[in-house]
C-alpha cells in the first residue's frame, strides 16, 4: 500500500477539511474583493486557493481563476512575463474557436508566441516591444488593464492569485509596481485580487503602513492551523483506508507534538505510517519525531549558521524558557543579552518570521524547530 500522507500540495481526498475557509473565500472572490491570506510557511495556503479555484470554476463558467507564482521572480522582466503568460493561458483555455488570434489582442506591448508541442498542447512564451528598463508603468499598467478589459468586454469575473507576493518587494522597482497594482486594481471592479505570502511581516508592512500603495486596499485574511477535532479524523481515516489502524488519542499525540502545524501533521503521520505494520504505538511515534527532528535538521543548521550571535542568543532561550517575558530581567540574564539587544534581534527574528507573538510575549514560529534547539542545548 502506498503511504496515504502527502508532504506536496494537497487535493481531492487528502485534502482535509477547511469547509469553513473554503466558503470565506469563495465569497470573498464572487463579490470581486481583495484579500491578503497570510500564515507561517508550509500552513496550506497554495493547497487551499487551488481548491477554492477548481470549485469556483466547477459551480461558475463565468469565473476566470488564474494563478500565479511569483516565488521565482528575480526582476521585472520575470514578473511581467510570468504574469502575461498566466493571464494568456487561462483566457486561452476559454476560447475554443481562434484562440491565438483573440489572445494576440489582449495586450498592447505583449507579444506572445505558441509553440505546439507533438503531444497537441502549446507552449506560450512572451516578448515586449516596449523597453522594460524605463517602460515599467506601460508595460505593467498594459497586462493589468488587458485583463480587465477582457474580462468587462466578455461579461465575465476572474479571480488573479499573485502567490507569494512579498517577492515582488526584492525587486529594485518594487514600490514603482505596487503603485501600479494599486491604482489598477482599485478600478476593476470584476476581478478579486488575492495575495498570498508566507513572510508576514513583510507582505502585511505593504498593506498596512499609511505611507505604502497598498494600504487598505485589501482584506487580511490569517490562514490558521486545522483544528485538531478536524485532522485527526483526517489521520484516522489514512490509516484506515491503507489497512492499518491509528487510535484517536495517539493521532492527539501526533497532533500535538507539532503543535497542530499542518505540513508537520502529515509529515509525522507519514513517517509513522512508515513504521507502523498494523497499529500505531507511542513507541513508534516517539522513534518518529525522532525522525522527523532529523530529517529537519539540515534546514535548521542552515537557518542557524546565517543568524547573528544575539539572533541566536534569543532563540535558544526563548527555546527553553517559552513562558519567560522576553524584557524581564531573567530573560536578559539567561540570554546574556541587554534590553536593546533583545529588542534588535528580536525585530530582525520577526522579519524572518522565526518568531512571532503569543499572548503579548514572543514564541518559536515552527515547533520542530523548538525541538531541535531543545535538543541541541540539552544537557
Ligand atoms: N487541507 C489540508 N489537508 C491536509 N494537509 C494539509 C492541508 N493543508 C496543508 N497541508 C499540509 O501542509 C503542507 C503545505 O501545504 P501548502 O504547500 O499548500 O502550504 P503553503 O502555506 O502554501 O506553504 P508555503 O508557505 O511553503 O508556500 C502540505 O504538503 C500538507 O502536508
Ligand atoms: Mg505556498
Amino acid at each position: 500500500m502506498k503511504n496515504p500522507f502527502t508532504l506536496g500540495l494537497v487535493s481531492e481526498d487528502k485534502f482535509c477539511n477547511r469547509r469553513k475557509e473554503i466558503k470565506e473565500l469563495k465569497n470573498y472572490i464572487k463579490n470581486s474583493q481583495n484579500v491578503v491570506i497570510y500564515s507561517p510557511r508550509r500552513f496550506g495556503k497554495t493547497s487551499l486557493i487551488k481548491k477554492v479555484l477548481k470549485e469556483l470554476k466547477k459551480e461558475n463558467k463565468n469565473i476566470l481563476p488564474v494563478y500565479v507564482d511569483l516565488f521565482p521572480v528575480s526582476s521585472y522582466r520575470d514578473l511581467a512575463d510570468l504574469l502575461s503568460r498566466a493571464i494568456i493561458s487561462e483566457v486561452g483555455k476559454e476560447i475554443n474557436k481562434s484562440f491565438i488570434k483573440k489572445v494576440k489582442t489582449l495586450f498592447k506591448s505583449v507579444v506572445p508566441t505558441f509553440t505546439i508541442k507533438p503531444d497537441g498542447s502549446f507552449s506560450i512564451s512572451v516578448s515586449f516591444s516596449q523597453n522594460l528598463e524605463t517602460e515599467i508603468d506601460t508595460v505593467l499598467s498594459d497586462i493589468l488593464q488587458g485583463f480587465n478589459s477582457y474580462i468587462n468586454k466578455n461579461k465575465l469575473s476572474a479571480v488573479l492569485v499573485l502567490d507569494e507576493f512579498q517577492e515582488i518587494t526584492t525587486l529594485k522597482e518594487s514600490h514603482k509596481i505596487e503603485g501600479i497594482f494599486r491604482t489598477n486594481i482599485q478600478s476593476h471592479h470584476n476581478i478579486s485580487y488575492i495575495f498570498i505570502g508566507s513572510r508576514r511581516r513583510i507582505l502585511l508592512d505593504m498593506f498596512t503602513d499609511k505611507n505604502r500603495p497598498f494600504y487598505k486596499s485589501s482584506f487580511l485574511y490569517e490562514l490558521k492551523k486545522i483544528p485538531k477535532e478536524e485532522f485527526t479524523v483526517c489521520i484516522i481515516k489514512n490509516f484506515e483506508k491503507t489497512k492499518k489502524e491509528c487510535s484517536p488519542a495517539l493521532a492527539e499525540k501526533i497532533y500535538n507534538l507539532v503543535e497542530g502545524y499542518p505540513y508537520y501533521v502529515q509529515k509525522l503521520s507519514s513517517v509513522v505510517w512508515d513504521l507502523t505494520n498494523k497499529r500505531v504505538s507511542e513507541k513508534i511515534i516517539s522513534e518518529s519525531i525522532n525522525i522527523l527532528i532529523n530529517s529537519e535538521k539540515a534546514d535548521f543548521e542552515n537557518i542557524w549558521i546565517n543568524l547573528n550571535n544575539a539572533e541566536k542568543a534569543v532563540l535558544k532561550t526563548i527555546a527553553q524558557h517559552p513562558n519567560l517575558q522576553i524584557y524581564s530581567k531573567e530573560f536578559t540574564k539567561n540570554s546574556g543579552l541587554s534590553i536593546g539587544g533583545i529588542q534588535k534581534a528580536v525585530k530582525s527574528l520577526l522579519t524572518k518570521d522565526l518568531i512571532e507573538t503569543k499572548d503579548k510575549n514572543y514564541q518559536i514560529t515552527d515547533p520542530l524547530m523548538r525541538l531541535w534547539l531543545l535538543k541541541e542545548f540539552a544537557g
